[in-house]
């Protein structure tokens, strides 16, 4: 089980693995150029997208010990690797569509600390156990889009059932210039969850850029301040979006559901690629 550098074919397009070279083991997953996932063999908590720091820093502020968790899009699994490390003893399910690169992770990178598991999201979602899990996160992108059958209200409620009580859901959206799915995302998570917080590039809240926004919903608190004071201090720099504001942020947007959803916004030409 090594990584090699690489190209091949996989459901979704052509993966590539590329060695980081300024890096002691650090590998670049990318389909069809797009940036998915980066693992630093060496050090699994270094994470170099700034919207996975993002998601860990929500994952950090969860109640402490081992979580129960459910990963909805599997990429290299970067962040059930950070998990298993930062929360030995979880128990984790990563659910990742494309076969063909789930096959190429596994036998890359191991799957040590978590179950993979090959099946669209959707699908697979009320086939799992309600009520147990503490985090629900969705990273789902073919390539650098959204599929839209995972931003509707009513995947939202599937999701819902899965969590325990206090249990958080994150998502990774991507948008840019009105910010008008980003906008309908927020709704989409309000009309399900009592509390809701969106983490964000200042530069890109002001919709100057197209990229990642991480939203965190549950039904109980979120742990705001403390997560205002690490977004503020990450190297990205990001800003905490929640209550009244987040109410403006989504300037009456309504929420997506499966009868009114809309392809998700594509990023410009070679923006993700590398
Ligand atoms: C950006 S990557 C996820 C990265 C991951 N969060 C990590 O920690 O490394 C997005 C993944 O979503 C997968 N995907 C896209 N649509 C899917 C679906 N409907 N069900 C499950 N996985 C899907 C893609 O094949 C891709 O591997």
């Amino acid at each position: 089980m090594e990584p090699v550098s690489g190209r091949w074919p996989v459901d979704f397009g052509q993966a590539e693995l590329l060695r980081n070279l300024d890096a002691e083991d650090g590998w670049l997953l990318t389909v069809d150029g797009v940036a998915q996932s980066y693992v630093d063999r060496a050090d699994l908590t270094r994470l170099e997208f700034d919207y996975v720091r993002l998601i860990a820093d929500v994952v950090d502020h969860l109640t402490p010990g081992p979580l129960s968790t459910v990963h909805l899009g599997g990429g290299a699994c970067t962040l059930a690797r950070y998990i298993a490390v930062t929360r030995p003893g979880s128990r984790q399910l990563v659910i990742e569509a494309d076969a063909a690169l789930a096959e190429l992770v596994r036998t890359s990178f191991g799957t040590s600390g978590f179950r993979l598991r090959v099946g669209d999201a959707r699908t697979e979602l009320p086939r799992l156990r309600r009520g147990e899990s503490d985090l629900v996160v969705a990273d789902l992108f073919e390539a650098a889009v959204m599929p839209v059958h995972v931003t509707t209200l009513e995947w939202v409620q599937e999701v819902q059932r899965l969590l325990r009580p206090d249990g958080a859901y994150v998502v990774n959206v991507a948008d840019g210039r009105t910010l008008s799915f980003a906008r309908a995302q927020v709704a989409t998570l309000v009309a399900a969850f009592e509390h809701v917080v969106l983490l964000a590039d200042p530069s890109v809240l002001r919709g100057r850029r197209f990229a990642n926004l991480v939203l965190a919903a549950s039904t109980t608190a979120l742990p705001v301040a403390a997560l205002t004071r690490r977004a503020s201090r990450a190297a990205g720099r990001a800003r905490l979006v929640t209550g009244d504001e987040l109410q403006i942020f989504t300037g009456g947007a309504a929420p997506i559901t499966d009868a009114t959803a809309r392809e998700a916004p594509r990023p410009p030409p070679d923006l993700f690629r590398h």
